[in-house]
């Protein structure tokens, strides 16, 4: 695996740069900000702990996670703080979660969490819930806002309906291309919650969200898809910038909507194969879309991977560490106004391997 050094981290933008080696006040030129710094997080995502049975879980996901604590320690600039992007367990069993947080309590840096719908289905959320606290909410750090959402929710009438136990209800909505399944939305009342949260925000700050799923619409039977995703970007219009991280798609995914980027994060656990590969029915799989070379997709850490995410300039850079591939940085570049691949040593043109 090639680690990531802080000199190819510091050379993924000139701004990153200039930030370490000048005075404060060019950063805050960057933000229009007084208290805004330069600083790095890191994201980790999807790690679906399954139990298997007693003290036993899947070890192949179990090493995804460790080796995702493991180099997130090793970080150098240290992050500030860790995201976790959801889906730690993959039927929310109370032994998934509670094994996932204890390999996840190895992380040096404090870690905000984010719901999955592999968390939420088996109880709605409540363990989840009780072991790490509300599904969404915000604070605020070195100028940027930072939002977090349960984007995994659906219909009422559904969730609620007479199941013969929680675990039916997972295992629909775990389902691929399931015609009963129900779409993901974020719901009214988190709008509205949105709405208030935003509502004190100058527009000039710049704005971090976090959903596990996309709040975009790219692929419905594997929602990879958010119902109400038109109506959170519209809360984020008025902001001059605006970032979308989001998990559940276990694959590098970037785009440009307005003044949104969207940039996904892998997963430490397995890889999806992209949408597009699959032509039964319409995919809408963003244009900047770095599709991974999947060189052995029967080598499930190909195309997992680790993600580094520079903050700079108010918009997000995010590094991609691919065991076994090219690592690579994708961001928003100025110029052209949306997110491109910024660095890249990949000498293998991305194409498709399925
Ligand atoms: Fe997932
Ligand atoms: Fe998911």
């Amino acid at each position: 695996m090639k680690n990531i050094k802080r000199r190819d981290f510091l050379k993924m933008s000139g701004v990153a740069l200039a930030a370490s080696t000048l005075p404060i006040s060019m950063v805050k030129v960057a933000f229009g900000k007084t208290e805004a710094e330069d600083f790095t997080f890191a994201y980790i995502s999807d790690s679906h702990i399954t139990h298997i049975k007693g003290n036993k879980f899947v070890r192949n996901w179990d090493r995804g996670l460790e080796r995702a604590v493991a180099e997130t320690n090793l970080m150098d600039p240290k992050p500030d703080f860790v995201f976790y992007g959801g889906d730690i367990a993959q039927l929310g069993k109370p032994e998934e979660i509670d094994h996932g947080l204890e390999i996840l309590s190895g992380l040096k840096a404090k870690t905000h969490y984010v719901m999955g719908e592999h968390d939420y289905y088996v109880d709605l959320g409540d363990y989840w819930k009780k072991q790490l606290g509300p599904d969404h909410y915000s604070f605020d750090h070195k100028g940027v806002h930072f939002v977090v959402l349960n984007s995994i929710l659906t219909y009422e009438k559904w969730m609620h309906k007479k199941w013969e136990t929680g675990m039916h209800r997972m295992k629909q909505m775990a389902r691929l291309d399931n015609p009963t399944g129900q779409p993901f939305m974020v719901g009214d009342k988190q709008l509205k919650w949105l709405k208030d949260d935003l509502s004190g925000i100058s527009h000039d700050t710049p704005v971090i969200v976090f959903s596990h799923s996309p709040l975009q619409k790219i692929h419905r039977g594997w929602n990879f898809w958010t119902e109400d995703a038109e109506q959170v970007q519209d809360l984020l219009k008025p902001f001059d910038k605006v970032n979308v991280l989001y998990g559940h798609v276990h694959q590098i995914q970037t785009n440009q909507i307005g003044n949104i980027s969207f940039n996904a994060a892998m997963a430490t656990a397995w890889p999806w194969p992209y949408p597009s590969t699959y032509k039964q029915v319409a995919t809408y799989l963003p244009k900047l879309t770095v599709e991974m070379n999947r060189a052995d997709p029967f080598f499930e850490r190909d195309a997992t991977g680790w993600q580094f995410i520079n903050m700079d300039t108010g918009r997000v850079d995010v590094s991609y560490v691919l065991p076994n591939n090219e690592n690579r940085v994708v961001g928003y570049d100025e110029k052209s106004g949306h997110a491109i691949e910024k660095q890249s040593n990949n000498n293998q043109p991305a194409k498709k391997h399925y």
